[in-house]
């Protein structure tokens, strides 16, 4: 017996599933999926087949040559959940499962309707990486096991049903003022891109293989905002080869998604905060449509290679916008993430093992282990090596990787060897090592140099030294040099300061809302009374965790912003993902040290 993933019952020795059929009813006042699962096998096999689940109640499971199949759940671990065994008997190629998941499923999370912008319709979506698709499927829950998928989903009638996959028709549903939506995966994907969302949704085009899905009220918002998608994925094809997926549609969720998007492939879904008004936040969209390469061609084999999806997806989703926006800017988003890097080292501490590219999370909850490190050092690391071998020929170096591994999941150490064969000696020279094995930041770290950034950064000390930027000077500034000024300021500001700032930059107001939760951050910090109403709108509006640590962190900087951060929590917390409410509350506990 072994398993190749610690967050996996998954044992190397068995059967890998190849195909999952899904009979799918979405309960929504019960707020559970029930049906089926028919897991195909690569080959006809017998005996134990372990898969993984997560509060799934099992009712039965049936072979489909020898009738039922006797089964039986282990003791639950608080991080992987509990393993199902299945005895196959002889020549099982396919055996099929009867389920139903939990109301708290860590995978799903349900809007009444008057939760939605429309407050006519429910709503419901998925979010299963890293380890939660086992919460809706029990299937073998790891990367290393690649599946294709087809679904029939029954919803209310008034509501749609879209999935990681490719739509494959619509029909009337058995039981009265239902609808089936029906969907095939041909591709082969690691089971955390498996994702499906209902609700009152409706799509705009924007190209001939690009939509936008949203709730009636923001689709043309979101439309417009997107706009700019089939130049990225042009760009990206230029860049990284062709693209494999068919269609690159995208889902705009209610606010509470705890990410800003997730990769689902064919079907990206994404936080409504990156409709800034003037696509200042596209970036997202680049990112995740960088993943069609990075992550869903070549996947990282377990959580412990998750830099690799990551990391080389943030260094591509920066090369995408170079090659569209220019490359000018580029230093300043080099920056931002260098802030976000800082703040995770300075959060782990620099020698903590979480600030490894390559970790070691046997024991370790993935959802406790995510920081901006491994896609910010890993980044730095996939530039290193890009420096060391020029920019021509690490574009080469890219796309054979892609060609190479593509439809496989891989480890930290593959990809070193893969570098070995094709650019030898590159990765003593760029001290791999000391980049996979060793925390915290390497000494031949890159530096992202530009004017522009100097110019900010001494903006920011000069303000802090009581000098203000003239109008003139900040009058040219996008929202990118607004956030690097802003990042570049000093947590704790004085009342004049504050007003200043707020006035002359409008920040209260702002539709980014990387800069208006930076402005915020700053403020509540420094338990600056007037925009105590905003972040208490705010935090009850959104869940992205990206935006919530910051904030409710800066509340706990004074008693009466602290007493703000509980009661603004007991009155959101039914409204908030069960992520973000796990990063509220480990942020609160800390309050009181
Ligand atoms: N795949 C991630 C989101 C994720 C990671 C979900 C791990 C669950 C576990 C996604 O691609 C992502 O990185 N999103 C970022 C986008 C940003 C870096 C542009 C986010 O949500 O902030
Ligand atoms: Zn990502």
């Amino acid at each position: 017996m072994a398993q190749p993933d610690p967050h996996s019952y998954y044992d190397i020795a068995q059967p890998r599933t190849r195909h999952l059929r899904l009979n799918w009813r979405v309960d929504f006042e019960r707020h559970e999926i029930r049906g089926s699962v028919t897991l195909e096998l690569e080959k006809p096999c017998a005996g134990p087949l372990d898969l993984d689940t997560k509060g799934i109640t099992v009712h039965s499971a049936r072979a489909e040559t020898d009738g039922d199949v006797v089964f039986s759940l282990g003791d639950a671990d608080p991080i992987l959940g509990r393993r199902l065994r299945l005895e196959l008997p002889q020549g099982t190629t396919s055996v099929t499962i009867l389920y139903t998941t939990a109301p708290e499923a860590i995978a799903l999370q349900w809007f009444e309707p008057e939760m939605t912008l429309g407050k006519r319709r429910p709503f419901m979506y998925s979010q299963c990486q890293a380890i939660h698709a086992r919460t809706i499927v029990p299937c073998q829950d790891t990367p290393y096991v690649r599946v294709s998928y087809s679904a029939a989903v029954t919803v209310p009638d008034k509501l749609a049903a879209v999935m990681s996959a490719g739509p494959a028709g619509d029909r009337p549903g058995e039981e009265a003022a239902t609808r089936t939506f029906l969907f095939e995966m041909p591709q082969p994907i690691p089971p955390y891109l498996l994702a499906i969302a209902s609700g009152d949704l409706e799509s705009r085009d924007i190209s001939p293989r690009a939509r936008v899905w949203a709730e009636p009220e923001m689709v043309g918002r979101a439309a417009d905002e997107f706009a700019e998608v089939e130049q990225m994925i042009e760009t990206a094809e230029q860049l990284f080869g062709p693209y494999e997926w068919d269609r690159y549609d995208m889902l705009v969720l209610p606010p509470a998604f705890p990410f800003g998007g997730m990769e689902n492939p064919r079907m990206t879904f994404l936080t409504p905060t990156v409709i800034a008004g003037d696509r200042s936040l596209v970036d997202v969209i680049a990112h995740e449509l960088a993943h069609s390469w990075t992550g869903n061609l070549v996947t990282n084999a377990t959580m412990d290679h998750f830099w690799l999806n990551e990391g080389f997806t943030t260094w591509a989703e920066r090369r995408i916008l170079d090659a569209l926006h220019g490359e000018e800017a580029s230093a300043l988003r080099w920056a931002i993430g260098q802030n976000a890097l800082d703040e995770s080292l300075a959060r782990f501490g620099a020698d903590s093992p979480l600030t490894k590219l390559r970790t070691d999370l046997c024991g370790v909850d993935p959802d406790d282990a995510f920081s901006s490190i491994p896609y910010e050092k890993g980044a730095r690391f996939v530039t290193v090596i890009e420096r060391h071998a020029g920019r021509e020929r690490f574009g080469q170096f890219m796309r054979k990787y892609i060609r190479t591994f593509r439809f496989t999941s891989i480890t930290s150490e593959e990809f070193i060897a893969f570098l070995e064969r094709e650019l030898p000696g590159t990765a003593a020279a760029v001290k791999a090592d000391a980049w996979l094995y060793g925390t915290g930041m390497p000494s031949n770290a890159p530096v992202f140099k530009s004017s522009r950034l100097d110019t900010l950064t001494a903006a920011a000390e000069a303000f802090a030294a009581g000098r203000r930027p003239t109008a003139r000077a900040v009058g040219g500034w996008d929202s990118d040099e607004l956030l690097v000024f802003l990042q570049h300021l000093p947590r704790q500001l004085d009342g004049e300061s504050l007003g200043w700032l707020d006035r002359n930059f409008r920040l209260t107001e702002r539709g980014n809302y990387e800069i208006l939760v930076e402005w915020l951050s700053v403020a509540a910090g420094s338990d600056y009374e007037p925009i105590f109403s905003r972040v208490r709108e705010v935090l009850l509006e959104v869940g992205r965790m990206k935006y919530l640590r910051p904030l409710y962190t800066a509340l706990g900087a004074h008693p009466r912003t602290r007493i703000l951060a509980r009661e603004i929590y007991a009155q959101g917390k039914a409204g908030y993902h069960s992520l973000s409410r796990r990063v509220i509350e480990s942020v609160m506990e800390k309050y009181d040290e």
